[in-house]
């Protein structure tokens, strides 16, 4: 245990910059932006050490008998070069907060895209272990540790360095038997720095993971508002929400004892330490062994070393969730996409297959959904497929769509098994109508232009007219730029669908897939969605997942999936006849 807390809490440098690289293209500003950095650095050290000057040297020069007139213009000398530091200071400042700036955001900007890049490549299951919600809050959460770190916690180390160091540095000169005395008291500071720090650490991250967990119900009662509207879950989801704060507040509260002892802590031992220190000093002012400024000089780089001592623990804790993020995102840029094969330009004709095809869902491993399917569809054939709700017609569409591998046997394509095929191939090879049209929230014009993006306008109306959708576009005051609302909320049931179906019209495709609503449209909305339909499926193979007589019946060829097995194929006259799972089906559910 103590073993993995140390690993926990040690930095791994080369994970923590194993980002850093996105800088490469912008060094020619982030470099010299670093040296700005460490020469701001290094000149604020002159700050205490001129204001000390200023403060001990009238003293210092009454005392030796020297004219008050030359002590005054000294004074002044020794201010006009403080405010011309601080000039100097204020010029490099400006210019290394904008090259980080732009070197930085620039860097992530790249970085951002290219994690984005890969996370909509990543396999279907990748998402299905996940909650929307997390990889949201963690998407935004690590890139925004990346951003902090390197332009704030960065610079804040480098300075913090310097100034450390070189108040160290010029306390020994200064007196070195005063530096003595006062670093014997450190190792005091340390230990309970370090034990009572890394609690705090402790409890401050459950806290952070509790608050994000919490943030999660935020997400999701938000996601699904009108489910929870309609269910009068508001309660309900104040409940969840209010017990996930309580852990956290808990965590807090435990946490708080350590937090404050620490302050007071802190508190007690530096004015502690500066009151001691200055007792020493004074004792050997009076010996002689130290001037004024000498002693002014110690008291003033005491008080920057022990503060940049004080930021280390901060600088730390922020390294360490860099650390986490670092390789969080990593995971995501090192994790397989898909099939990162390109498309090839020679078309699928539409001709499918699928031999002795099993597959479990990878997290239920143990359940087979499908377990040997077999069926052959003919390019240009129209096959309704029909079974029980869950035996798996949805399923068999995302492993047609490649997101999901069969476990056993093989699809094929124009006879060829589908693996042999790049992905890109077969999706541009594909339309889907989905069972739940979820359209994003832009306008008609793009969701329906998300069938093959660049399509020109009369390409797009000429869609939308195929699919009987033109007329209730045309009725929107905005027209085809009429925004549909988040997932398309504005829009009804049988007009979401006919823009799916416009953006499948636009696509193309050879193979159409169609998950037909299970929810009933009105007689006038569903007359309409069949007609779109009708005109969708001319010359090309369709695969139609059928609730409705009338879709079924106006099918080549209807498949019966029930069991995980295709159990009867034939026309519905032939399956009526068969007095089976079809006839069954069509007398309970399909009427
Ligand atoms: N992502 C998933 N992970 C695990 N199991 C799943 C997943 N999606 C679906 N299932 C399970 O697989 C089975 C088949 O689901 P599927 O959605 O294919 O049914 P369906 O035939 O389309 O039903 P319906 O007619 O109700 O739409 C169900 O038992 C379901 O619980
Ligand atoms: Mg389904």
């Amino acid at each position: 245990m103590p073993d993995e807390e140390k690993k926990s809490r040690r930095i791994d440098w080369k994970k923590t910059f194993g980002l850093y690289h996105y800088l490469a293209p912008y060094k020619k500003i982030f470099i010299p932006s670093l040296v700005c950095l460490f020469l701001t650095a290094a000149l604020s050290l002159a700050f205490p050490y001129l204001l000390g000057t200023l403060i001990g040297s009238p003293q210092e020069a009454l005392k030796s008998g020297v004219d008050p007139a030359q002590i005054s213009a000294n004074i002044d000398r020794v201010i006009l070069t403080l405010l011309g530091v601080l000039a100097i200071q204020a010029f490099v400042a400006y210019w290394r907060v904008r090259g980080f700036i732009k070197a930085g955001e620039h860097a992530l900007n790249d970085l951002r895209k290219d994690v984005f890049a890969r996370l909509v490549r990543l396999p279907m299951p990748w998402f299905m272990e996940r909650r929307p919600g997390e990889i949201g809050a963690r998407f935004g959460a690590d890139l925004g540790i990346l951003q902090d770190t390197l332009l704030n916690t960065i610079p804040q180390m480098a300075r913090q360095l310097v100034i450390f160091f070189g108040g160290l540095i010029v306390i020994f000169i200064v007196s070195a038997k005063l530096s003595f005395f006062m670093l014997a008291m450190i190792p005091l500071v340390v230990l309970v720095v370090a034990i009572v720090g890394r609690k705090i650490r402790k409890w401050s991250k459950d806290a952070q993971d509790q608050l994000a967990q919490s943030n999660i119900v935020v997400e999701e009662a938000v996601q699904g508002i009108a489910d929870v509207k309609a269910y009068s879950n508001e309660t309900f989801e104040e409940d969840r929400y209010a017990s996930a704060l309580d852990d956290f507040l808990n965590t807090t509260l435990k946490g708080s004892r350590a937090r404050a002892f620490f302050v007071s802590f802190i508190i007690l031992i530096l004015f502690g330490t500066i009151s001691v220190v200055v007792w020493f000093g004074a004792g050997m002012m009076a010996e002689g062994s130290l001037t004024s400024v000498e002693l002014t000089h110690f008291i003033l780089f005491s008080i920057f070393v022990g503060a940049s001592l004080g930021s280390f623990p901060d600088i730390m804790s922020q390294l360490q969730k860099t650390q986490g993020a670092t390789e969080r995102i990593r995971e995501i840029l090192a994790h397989e996409v898909e099939d990162a094969r390109p498309g090839t330009d020679s078309p699928l004709t539409g001709a499918m297959a699928a031999r002795d095809l099993v597959f479990a869902y990878p997290s239920r491993p143990e359940t087979n959904v499908l377990s040997g399917v077999n069926f052959e569809v003919a390019s240009g054939e129209r096959v309704a497929v029909v079974g029980p709700s869950g035996a798996g017609k949805s399923t068999l569409f995302s492993l047609l769509l490649g997101f999901y591998e069969g476990q056993q046997g093989s699809l094929a394509f124009d006879g060829k098994v589908a693996s042999e095929i790049p992905v890109a191939d077969r999706r541009s090879a594909i339309a889907v109508v989905p069972q739940e049209v979820l359209l994003f929230g832009g306008s008609i014009r793009e969701n329906i232009a998300y069938g093959k993006p660049g399509a020109s306008e009369e390409d797009i109306i000429a869609a939308a007219k195929k699919a009987n959708a033109h007329d209730f576009i045309s009725k929107f005051p905005e027209g085809y730029e009429a925004l549909v609302g988040p997932r398309g909320v504005k829009l009804s049931g049988g007009q979401r669908q006919r823009i799916a179906i416009a953006r499948a019209v636009l696509a193309d495709p050879k193979i159409l897939l169609l998950d037909e609503a299970t929810s009933a449209l009105d007689s006038e909305s569903e007359r309409l969605v069949q007609e779109a339909l009708d005109e969708l499926m001319k010359g090309r193979t369709s695969i139609i997942i059928a609730h409705r007589l009338a879709t079924v019946k106006s099918a080549d060829r209807i498949m019966v999936l029930s069991d995980g097995k295709i159990s009867e194929s034939g026309t519905h006259q032939e399956l009526i006849e068969k007095q089976g799972t079809y006839r069954l089906l069509a007398e309970t559910q399909l009427l």
